[in-house]
């Protein structure tokens, strides 16, 4: 049809497009459930101010605002983040601790287009709130792995890459850098996939005239791929700040360890994650073949709540959106095929025979069978047909003999046996057959 389409990087859901949507935010929901989660919703549009200078640069490039009839500045929502501490910082003297949340909802950038990165997405927020220690990202990023694995997946499709933004201070602290620089590496660690290693030491040159010696640390403090190497490469430092953090790695990975779950986390100091507000731990998924843009990403914000004008309330949390996991599982062929067949399906003689089924067909319906009948007149061979083209289990047949006799035909549509039924025992006998099979 030529004349309207979507806007690009905007999807329609056609109904199997809404059941694969469905069947995502189903295994999210059980997940966060499962693990005590509280689920809790939030406007799509918010103040403009919410996301300026928090958020950080390249989210703010991205959001779609616009000034309101009223003359208020408003933006769609490129991220729930910023809202959930608006709400739990609101009421955080009255919520009960520790503060567990979970959100599904869509969510707004105006990015190029590209594979698995659209204008509108749906994220599965969660958060804890008022937890200062890495027993928070133990759960969360527990949670996270029980977000993927519910479809299926497994370690050897996806990844964890856990980082530590307060590490990489504490570590450029420990070389000599002054705070202005090693906030200069660390956006260069956050582009250094583009940039390779010249690059890098080019960049880091540029902001601070450092040693040779200084920059081959720096470039492999950020290939340490596990705790080993970690350990290695800050033993020869006797600083307190990094002893304690070393102990919550320790933590966080013994954890994770006794839940089984080692085998999805890579220590990845490469990470740091571009959004402005994260303080400590930070991660994301990726699937292992490399193919598709993160799956999910996550951190400690400790700061967010108060800059937002709440209490000191520290946080951490991630998001994980259904466009790439929805490409993943798809590619692992852990996409569900959807059947929406109806447990029986009424063959109706003619006009006369109608209204008696009708009656039977709404009580059913009301009793929470799935029902269909066609809606106009057709011969019994393509009434037939059109009941096992449905997929029902049973068609119930209103046939003038029949409905004379006061029964009504059931027949079983996997073996096509058939038995008669009196009416007022219709409900019964569907309730005994699709209990039984
Ligand atoms: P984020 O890394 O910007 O983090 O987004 C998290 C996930 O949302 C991404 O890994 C990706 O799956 C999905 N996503 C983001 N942008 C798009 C897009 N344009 N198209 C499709 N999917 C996309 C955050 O949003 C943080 N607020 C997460 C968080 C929660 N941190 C703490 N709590």
């Amino acid at each position: 049809m030529a004349g309207f389409q979507s806007l690009p990087g905007f999807r329609d859901f056609y109904p199997e497009d809404f059941s694969r949507r469905q069947h995502i935010f189903r295994r999210w929901r059980l997940a966060a459930s499962a693990f005590g989660f509280q689920e809790y919703d939030a406007p799509v549009l918010e103040p403009l101010e919410l996301y300026k200078a928090k958020s950080g640069d390249e989210i703010e490039a991205q959001l779609f605002n616009f000034t309101d009839k009223g003359g208020r500045e408003v933006s769609l929502r490129p991220e729930m983040t910023p809202t959930v501490c608006r709400m739990v910082g609101e009421k955080a003297g009255s919520l009960k601790r520790p503060i567990k949340w979970f959100s599904i909802g869509e969510f707004y950038r105006y990015e190029r287009a590209q594979k698995g990165r659209l204008r509108a997405f749906n994220q599965f927020n969660a958060d804890i709130f008022g937890e200062p220690g890495p027993e928070a990202e133990i759960e969360l990023i527990a949670l996270l792995i029980q977000c993927l694995a519910g479809f299926g997946l497994s370690a050897e499709d996806f990844t964890i890459r856990l980082s530590d933004r307060d590490l990489w201070f504490f570590y450029l602290e420990a070389l000599g850098l002054s705070d202005v620089q090693s906030r200069a590496i660390l956006s260069a660690v956050d582009r250094y996939e583009k940039m390779g290693d010249d690059a890098f030491k080019g960049y880091a040159e540029a902001h601070g005239a450092l040693a040779a010696e200084t920059k081959e640390k720096i470039l492999a403090f950020l290939k340490i791929k596990g705790l080993a190497e970690l350990e290695a490469a800050l033993a020869p430092f006797q600083s307190a700040k990094l002893a304690t953090r070393l102990a919550d790695w320790r933590k966080v990975l013994a954890g994770l360890t006794a839940m089984k779950l080692a085998d999805f986390i890579t220590v990845d100091l490469g990470v740091v994650r571009g959004l402005a507000y994260y303080t400590g731990f930070v991660f994301e998924a990726f699937d292992r073949k490399g193919d598709l843009r993160a799956l999910a990403g996550g951190g400690r914000y400790n700061d967010l709540v108060k800059k937002l004008g709440g209490p000191d309330l520290p946080a951490v949390g991630f998001a994980i959106g259904d466009v790439t996991t929805g490409l993943l599982i798809e590619q692992r062929g852990l996409t569900p095929t959807f059947v929406s067949a109806p447990d029986v399906y009424a063959v109706i003689g003619g006009e006369a025979e109608r209204t008696a089924a009708f009656a039977d067909i709404h009580a059913l319906r009301a009793a929470g069978f799935r029902v269909d009948y066609p809606f106009k007149d057709l011969a019994f061979g393509k009434q037939f047909k059109v009941a096992a083209e449905s997929g029902a289990r049973l068609a119930l047949i209103y046939g003038g003999d029949e409905l004379a006799k006061g029964v009504v035909k059931v027949r079983d549509l996997s073996d096509r046996t058939e038995q008669e039924v009196p009416r007022e025992q219709v409900l019964a006998v569907v309730r005994d057959f699709l209990s039984g099979h």
